[in-house]
């Protein structure tokens, strides 16, 4: 897509779905907003910003990118190369990065978890001075009155924009001297408390499609190199290394806070968290066994092709005879995805909701 200032935005990963767009009426709006009022831009900082759009219009003000995701991270230089902006390593940062000087603007797209937004104002609260701004974009249709709650557990001052095609801002000053602290989530599930970071999927609950996993799960004693993929809090690896206490475990995740939300769970020297979005770090037939309870949103998007593409390398990353067991929802139909890669597909248990497939390579 060509933003106003003709830079061309792509997503990544791509997508055949057309609907799906690279920025928002949202990015366009701050960017307005920004001109109009005339605020002067010195590093400033950007959450949230899924494809790089502000960081490429932004690029002439060396702003600083948290970045939650890989992928986002690979969007965010690609279309910065592609645009032929260079890349200044320090900063593209993540989340638990420390940020050592005042930031005077920082600009927010807020995401759907807003115990993410929680713990994003929670940190950037940290290195904001008195009359630093948070100018916060969204889509009106999201719009939810907890997300002004929340800013006013960290701002004084918190004023709504106009809305303009059916997007907002919210304008966050005087940050307070008193916040909370709190950066995490506990589940219960059976017998065990497993920690995760807000804005990690499923909060305060094991997710119901998990849950059916494991209860159907069937890990063979035997399989000692193992992949939970799409790991999320590393749930599934627990349960995992509760029944199998040698095998070599590793842990998937695109999202970042995830990989930190499971190196609290599992801590054992013969468990490996990854942050990644892909499999390309690892050699060709390296798994026994990968499970997986894979991905089909992402923030309000509904989209099949991330986890379609992981089955692709799901298959080249295993040995032969080596299986993949995954939950999906039972409405997404993957058997049919799932037979043109593997040679056996059979379903180990199914309700009205979910599905548990075991392939076999
Ligand atoms: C349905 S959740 C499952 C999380 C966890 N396994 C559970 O069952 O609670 C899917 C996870 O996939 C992750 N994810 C999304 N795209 C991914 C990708 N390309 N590679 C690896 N993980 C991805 C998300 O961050 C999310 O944690």
């Amino acid at each position: 897509m060509k933003t106003p200032n003709q830079l061309i935005i792509r997503r990544y990963p791509k997508s055949e779905n057309k609907s799906l767009r690279s920025f928002s009426a949202a990015d366009e709006l701050i960017e307005e907003y920004i001109e109009t009022e005339n605020i002067a831009l010195r590093a400033p900082v950007l959450l949230n910003d899924r494809f790089g759009y502000l960081a490429c219009n932004f690029h002439k003000f060396s702003p600083i990118s948290i970045v939650n995701y890989k992928s986002q991270e690979k969007a965010l230089r690609q279309n910065m190369l592609d645009n032929s902006i260079s890349i200044i390593e320090q900063n593209i940062i993540f989340p638990f990065d420390k940020i050592n000087h005042e930031v005077e603007i920082a600009i927010v797209k807020v995401p759907k978890s807003l115990d993410l937004f929680r713990l994003q104002l929670q940190k950037l609260s940290k290195c904001l001075g008195e009359n630093s701004q948070v100018i916060c974009g969204f889509m009106t249709r999201h719009f939810s009155k907890q997300m002004l709650e929340i800013a006013g557990d960290y701002f004084e001052e918190v004023e709504q924009t106009k809305a303009k095609k059916k997007a907002r801002l919210i304008i966050l000053s005087k940050k307070k001297k008193t916040q909370s602290n709190s950066l995490f989530n506990e589940i219960t599930f059976g017998n065990k408390t497993i920690k995760q970071y807000f804005g990690v999927f499923s909060a305060n609950k094991i997710d119901q499609a998990t849950e059916f996993f494991l209860d159907n799960l069937n890990v063979d004693s035997s399989a000692d190199v193992i992949l939970d993929l799409a790991s999320g809090n590393g749930i599934i690896a627990h349960a995992i290394r509760q029944q199998n206490a040698n095998a070599e475990i590793h842990l998937v995740d695109d999202s970042y806070l995830a990989v930190e939300s499971s190196k609290l769970n599992l801590k054992d020297e013969n468990t490996h968290h990854h942050f990644s979005d892909s499999l390309e770090n690892f050699t060709p037939e390296f798994f026994n066994l990968i499970v997986s309870n894979p991905p089909y949103h992402f923030e309000y998007e509904t989209n099949i092709e991330v986890a379609l593409d992981l089955f692709k390398q799901v298959h080249k990353k295993l040995k032969t005879s080596g299986h993949f067991q995954m939950v999906s929802a039972v409405s997404l139909n993957f058997k049919t995805h799932l037979t043109k890669l593997f040679s056996k597909v059979e379903i180990l248990a199914e309700n009205d909701k979910f599905i548990v497939y075991d392939c076999v390579k």
